[in-house]
């Protein structure tokens, strides 16, 4: 009798994958999730593969950030020899997505290339963007996933695509991203500092604000995205429900880091049962409307739910 079900088909994990380094490296503020080399990230995603998982979406911490984050489209950059090797690994069998941003990348932690004055500089943005794009379909990104918030990112990511033949390619488009203090976890995984205390309230959603979330979304559509996204997702189950409401596309939702860390903190003090708690949590996005779940919980969902 159930109105809402959750598979493991409904499951995208994110996975970080870092530059130089001969051991998983655990972060602190995020249990059970490692910065991945390249090696334990294909037995990661083989393993995930092995339990029907069918989507994973990377993150690279590259050996060196500078001013523009030029290792976003370095043919040889972490995240593209990770698409390479995972194609390796697992053929046509799992979606390889892949975030689309220079925030990781960059030496000041924002997600474009500043101007004089020390603020992102949208349009400039959009061309490097639109480098990382071709570099991801070229290493065999099937998805590419711009998180990044610059105005016409989709539309300069698409015909950037196109440009280069990669017709096919499709495009997740992180629309209604909120400027939230629930990435912090996900910042320590990445080694992200925002320089001088910053934050990007600058091209994030405001929280206030559902209405605009729906123009940023059906903006992101009209412009060519083929399936969209609300960030976070349980303080913003009311948005996911309105997106639904409107749009016919794919609709993802992402459970960030701070949601995860949160259930984990307090089931490692015994305060409450750690896996009834995330089922419940993905349980309740879906039954908000989202068709699909990028968590960290994925693996182990994935573990519950085949029994
Ligand atoms: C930006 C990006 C962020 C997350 C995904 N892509 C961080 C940010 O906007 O600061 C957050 C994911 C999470 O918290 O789990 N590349």
């Amino acid at each position: 009798m159930a109105e809402t079900r959750l598979s493991v088909d409904d499951l995208v994990a994110p996975l970080f994958v870092r530059e130089g380094i001969d051991e998983p490296q655990p972060v602190e503020s995020l249990p059970g999730v490692v910065q991945h080399t390249r090696a334990s990230l294909r037995a990661e995603v083989s393993a995930l593969r092995d339990l029907g998982v069918p989507a994973v979406i990377l993150f690279g911490i590259p050996g060196e950030k500078d001013a523009v984050g030029s290792e976003a489209w370095n043919p040889d950059g972490v995240v593209q020899v990770a698409l390479k090797d995972l194609r390796d690994e697992v053929g046509d069998e799992m979606v390889l997505m892949a975030d689309l941003c220079v925030d990781e990348y960059t030496d000041h932690g924002h997600c474009g290339v500043l101007d004089g004055y020390g603020s992102v500089d949208n349009d400039a943005t959009l061309e490097l963007y639109a480098r990382a794009a071709v570099a991801q379909a070229d290493a065999g990104a099937d998805v590419a996933a711009p998180s990044g918030m610059m105005d016409g990112q989709v539309a300069a990511i698409r015909s950037a695509l196109d440009g280069s033949g990669h017709l096919d390619t499709v495009i997740l488009a992180y629309s209604a991203k909120y400027a939230s203090a629930l990435y912090g976890p996900f910042r320590d995984a990445v080694d992200v500092q925002i320089v001088g205390g910053g934050d990007r309230r600058g091209y994030q959603q405001d929280p206030p604000n559902a209405r605009e979330a729906i123009l940023e979304i059906l903006a992101d559509i009209e412009q060519g995205a083929d399936m969209v996204m609300v960030k976070p997702a349980l303080s913003y189950l009311d948005v996911i429900s309105e997106a639904r409401a409107v749009v016919d596309v794919p609709l993802a939702a992402y459970h960030v880091s701070g949601e995860y860390a949160m259930v984990q903190a307090a089931a490692a003090n015994g305060w409450l049962d750690g896996d009834a708690v995330g089922m419940e949590h993905l349980l309740s996005i879906r039954r908000a409307g989202a068709d699909f779940i990028l968590t960290y919980l994925a693996r182990r969902a994935a573990e519950i739910l085949q029994g």
